[in-house]
């Protein structure tokens, strides 16, 4: 079969974390694997989101240009992907002129067909700002669920697509100012003609998951408008009509057209430019859209739509969305701090680690949530205590022995085999139907399988009185090792080729269907034990939750004559706070003064008031100092400890601290705070600057 494999664009606006990739990436990924294993026929495309106002937002908070910017998260991306192996054919980028030139083409021939039409409208502008507030400019409240961040174009919330007129209390994003609504000359789709074929193409989508099926019909039955495809904004693809010179398409409507600009390049690049219409518009072909379910309405009628009005192309024959992965209860994300990037897991996690724990919760049903002692204890347990083991005990054995395995004296050969087929059947039914967890679950059973076989079999017994009789067991446990390797592949698949090597196969594993059925002779080669184990040391150690803050107010503690009650600003928040400051500083000397706290301490009553956090000062037994800032520090940021981010790890108590050994140290001569993690000294810093005693006060003093 001939299989498109689309994957959500993700924005170059922000760095991936592992909520994308579990929301969409991931499970493509080994999609895709599992159907070359089974000798399809694929194309795996993807590529940056690098226009709208995700970019032009970020660029303007950052002081770069989009171009800049959108460059720049695309490079990282691409590093993101290969860590965790996720390889796509190609990915591509919006800003390549190709992607123009298709976009443009589209918008002519829709204009030329009726589907495209001119329409003034009254849209909000801020006068503060002196723009129109498209999309992410405006935020208000989403008049289906309530939320509060709503934005211009959809609810983050709810998922529902919306248009600014709809917000309630609106506000201009960058300055919070309410707008004034301006007329503006917009293209609009007719989205609305297609009401009756969307409903008729989604009778025979019974095979889609629940939740994007009922989504979409609740979507396309509540009634369909036409939607604005150009923008007030300088950045983005122009639209090629005069008058146009200042607006743009609108960041969706030429995304979504991303994946067949991909396709056409790819196709360029192998010297084959014809290529994508064996999948975009060969009937037998089938195109998937693997996305996060914050975008089915683009995916299942949005673009479906526009495929329709094309009329040559292939509409999405699934849309498999996942649900979110959650940290600690919460959504991932960067720009809330929730979770890990990417790039942070993989340089203390091997990425099939990632891959595996990833695949066992991901979210295709219903949210999971992401732990790192749940990430260490499965793959421990299972990746390296059942399957690389397996592997390395038989293996080692038959080499130790100068066995050599063959089939042919192990009554129960024919019954195993049994077994492993019904189980890679079950497998593919899984991976067909895009249940990853199912299919992996089925795997676990073979390696458990595996296991018990191999111990019941006990060829350390049964070499001392038959040795054929031992040689076919083994050869039996390698049959089970070749099935868990070709069933691993999809998933891990480094570690897959590791154990393919070392139970001595020599085709290439990618496409090693096929060997399931013949039977082989297993040569094994000897290794070290395939898997290190993760250790917890090795993950993000910061559960300290650092944060700059300034000293609004002093009053003295009504019941402890060496007590202070301060008020502090964090920016966004207030929080009171009771130090042991009386004896060292004035009210005078406190007030105005930035300082660092401990954000997630366990709140406390300290004679009667209210505690909110800790302040961090140096003290040598004698004098006290506070611990301060440079200048670029403001109020509420959050303060690192060496290279780790706080990890999100929640609430500690002040006995947490012990084990950060905080204590000043002198670096290139100055006087710095730092920690001591893992026997190494890393540095308290903000925005690139060291965290520093207020005044000068010895090294190796504690801070508390
Ligand atoms: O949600 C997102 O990250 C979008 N950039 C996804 C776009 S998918 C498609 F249109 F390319
Ligand atoms: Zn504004």
């Amino acid at each position: 079969m001939r299989i498109l494999v689309n994957c959500a664009l993700p924005y170059a606006n922000n760095p991936l974390h592992l909520g994308h990739i579990a929301g969409a990436y991931l499970g493509a990924d080994i999609f895709v694997r599992y159907r070359r294993l089974i000798g399809d026929e694929v194309m795996f495309v993807s590529g940056s989101d690098q226009y709208g106002t995700p970019i032009t937002i970020q660029a303007d908070a950052e002081g770069i240009s989009p171009a800049d910017l959108a460059r720049r998260f695309h490079i990282e991306h691409k590093k993101a992907f290969e860590g965790l192996s996720i390889k796509f054919d190609i990915f591509s980028e919006t800003m390549r002129k190709e992607h123009h030139e298709n976009v443009k083409e589209v918008f002519l021939e829709l204009l030329k067909k009726g589907y495209l039409y001119e329409k003034v409208m009254n849209s909000p502008f801020c006068p503060t700002c002196n723009r129109f507030m498209p999309d992410r400019y405006i935020k208000g409240i989403c008049p289906h669920c309530g939320y509060d961040e709503a934005r211009g174009d959809q609810c983050e919330n709810c998922g529902k697509v919306l248009d600014p007129k709809d917000l309630i209390s609106p506000r201009c994003a960058i300055c919070g100012d309410s707008p004034e609504f301006r007329d503006t000359k917009h293209f609009f789709f007719r989205l609305s003609s297609f009401q009756d074929n969307l409903i008729n193409w989604l009778k025979g989508k019974e095979y889609w998951r629940k939740n994007v099926l009922e989504f979409t019909r609740n979507f396309v039955e509540a009634g369909l408008e036409d939607r604005p495809i150009t923008r007030d904004i300088e950045w983005g693809v122009e639209v090629p009509v005069e008058g146009y010179e200042h607006k743009k398409i609108y960041v969706w409507f030429e995304a979504l057209l991303g994946y067949i600009s991909a396709a056409r390049i790819y196709s360029s690049q192998q010297n084959d430019p014809e290529r994508w219409k064996k999948y975009w518009q060969d009937g037998n072909a089938r195109v998937y859209c693997f996305i996060g379910k914050d975008n089915i309405p683009f995916h299942t009628v949005i673009f479906p739509a526009m495929l329709m009005a094309l009329e040559r192309f292939n509409l999405p024959y699934d849309v498999p969305a996942n649900e979110f992965l959650n940290f600690s209860g919460k959504k991932f994300s960067k720009s809330k701090g929730v979770g890990f990037t990417v790039s942070e897991v993989l340089t203390k996690i091997n990425g099939d680690y990632i891959r595996y724990y990833l695949s066992s919760i991901m979210p295709e049903t219903g949210d999971s949530d992401f732990s790192i002692e749940d990430l260490r204890e499965k793959v421990n347990s299972e990746l390296i205590g059942k399957y690389g083991n397996l592997a390395f005990r038989s293996t080692s054995f038959i080499l130790k022995n100068s066995l050599v395995p063959r089939p042919g004296h192990d009554d129960e050969y024919p019954a195993v085999l049994d077994f492993l087929r019904e189980k890679f059947a079950l497998y593919r039914g899984y991976l067909d139907g895009i249940e990853i967890k199912k299919a992996l679950h089925e795997w676990l059973e073979v390696v458990q399988f595996g296991n018990v076989y191999m111990n019941r079999s006990a060829p350390w017994k049964l070499i001392k009185t038959d040795s054929d009789s031992c040689s076919s067991k083994l050869y039996t446990v390698l049959r089970i090792i070749h099935y868990a390797t070709v069933m691993a592949y999809p998933f891990i698949p480094s570690s897959a080729e590791r154990i393919w090597k070392m139970i001595g196969m020599k085709t290439p594993l990618e496409s090693s269907f096929h060997t399931l059925s013949e039977e082989p002779s297993y040569a094994p080669i000897k290794t070290d034990p395939p898997f290190s184990p993760v250790e917890l040391s090795s993950v993000n150690p910061n559960s300290l939750d650092l944060r700059v803050a300034r000293i609004v107010d002093v009053q003295e503690h009504p019941n402890a004559d060496r007590l202070y009650v301060l008020k502090l600003s964090l920016g966004t928040e207030e929080r009171q706070l009771v130090a042991g400051l009386r004896n060292h500083y004035s009210r005078e000397e406190l007030i105005g003064r930035k300082i660092i706290i401990v954000y997630n301490l366990k709140p406390a009553k300290i004679r009667g008031m209210v505690s909110n956090g800790m302040l961090l000062a140096a003290d040598n037994g004698k004098d006290v100092r506070l611990l301060t800032v440079g200048d670029h520090a403001k109020e509420g940021d959050r303060v690192r400890i060496g290279d780790y981010d706080y990890n999100n790890h929640g609430r500690i108590e002040i006995r947490d601290l012990e084990a950060y050994r905080l204590h000043i140290s002198t670096i290139d001569g100055k006087p710095v705070a730092t920690a001591s993690v893992d026997d190494e000294t890393l540095v308290l810093n903000c925005r690139g600057e060291s965290v520093f005693p207020e005044r000068n006060i010895e090294e190796n003093s504690r801070i508390r």
